[in-house]
């Protein structure tokens, strides 16, 4: 038992308390960058400290909006009035997160298959992000549904390290967020991502037991149970999505986890909204825990798209973010409908 067994309890729950959700802005510089380029945005880091302040700045986002994880510059950087965005953060109520993984490596004598790398040094640097305000955490896997992968040595070997990831965590007073995404690359059918999340999730939460996660205060980040985004046969409907994602998570999830915050994974931000609605309007009743989104371009592509670096386009750019937090918020309660998509172009051409 942790020193901060009550702490991270408390701030698993507010993560995800009823209408609310995550805020993924943790993309790394190369992924910030890429992200910027395709949109000719200057990839520096004046401009990321730009984008990222736009996010953290929108008024009222925290009506939708628990907490939000950052990347490594950004826990460090400030607004322009020189306010540093973990004291911005913590005036509008907003958890600070921090991603900890460094990234996924290839997996030796694995083709085509990764491995997260980060726990060298852990220990320390979840100390130091404590001291700096962050509550919460988070460490991504990445699971490649391909030609007989993944390989049981991918998902051993990620489910291990993400319980050593969590653990380390729960020791230093940050609730982990786990994150195991299969990914939705190629032409697989929803079966064959059900039976590898299935799979996955079996491994991640046998390995939390065995690391002696406590599972009160952690939450799971995973992917839907989808169609391949290359499948020639066309996309499972919303209902199919929403019944095997849940079917999948009450078979491998104990009740005692808060919540489940699910990635967008590259889908569409209707989509994104769509299926989490379906879950939590037809299912929520059978789920012990909060089923809501920890999104990042599920959110925050409409507001990147409109910004394209540009200052002065900040407060339109931000409203666009909001509202995309509250369509997800809507559907976090079972509440959205894809009328309010219609409704949210209108604004945005009024505007
Ligand atoms: P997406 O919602 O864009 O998949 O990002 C979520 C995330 O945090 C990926 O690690």
């Amino acid at each position: 038992m942790s020193q901060y067994t009550q702490e991270l309890k408390a701030t698993a729950q507010s993560m995800v308390a009823p209408g609310k959700g995550i805020l993924a802005m943790d993309e790394s510089n190369g992924t910030c960058n890429k992200r910027f380029e395709a949109l000719g945005i200057p990839a520096t880091e004046d401009r990321r400290r730009a984008y990222r302040e736009l996010i953290l700045t929108t008024p009222n986002l925290s009506q939708y909006v628990s907490g939000a994880i950052l990347y490594d510059e950004t826990i460090r950087q400030s607004t322009a009035d020189g306010t540093p965005f973990t004291q911005a953060m913590k005036d509008r109520g907003i958890i600070i997160g921090i991603k900890v993984d460094t990234g996924a490596k290839d997996l030796t004598a694995c083709p085509d298959e990764k491995i997260t790398e980060g726990l060298d040094g852990l220990r320390d640097r979840i100390a130091e992000y404590y001291k700096m305000g962050a509550r919460f955490a988070k460490w991504r896997a990445v699971i490649t549904i391909g030609k007989d992968i993944p390989s049981a040595t991918c998902i051993e070997g990620n489910a291990h390290a993400l319980a050593r990831y969590a653990a380390l965590c729960q020791e230093g007073g940050l609730v982990p967020i786990v994150e195991p995404e299969v990914l939705i690359d190629h032409d697989h059918c929803i079966n064959s991502c059900y039976s590898t999340t299935d799979r996955t999730l079996q491994a991640v939460f046998a390995q939390l037991r065995l690391n002696k996660v406590d599972f009160e205060g952690m939450i799971l980040k995973p992917s839907m149970v989808i169609t391949g985004k290359n499948n020639p046969d066309g996309q499972a409907s919303v209902d199919e999505v929403a019944e095997m994602t849940i079917k999948c998570l009450r078979n491998n999830v104990p009740a005692t986890v808060p919540g489940i915050a699910f990635l967008s994974g590259g889908q569409s931000k209707e989509d994104s909204s769509a299926h989490l609605n379906a879950m939590n309007a037809k299912f929520g009743s059978q789920c012990p825990w909060s089923v809501t989104f920890s999104y990042a371009r599920a959110i925050q592509q409409p507001a990147l798209d409109y910004w394209k670096g540009d200052d002065a386009n900040v407060a339109e750019a931000q409203k666009r973010l909001l509202r995309r937090a509250e369509l997800n918020s809507a559907a976090s309660i079972g509440k959205y409908t894809a009328d309010m998509e219609k409704e949210a172009e209108l604004a945005g051409a009024a505007s």
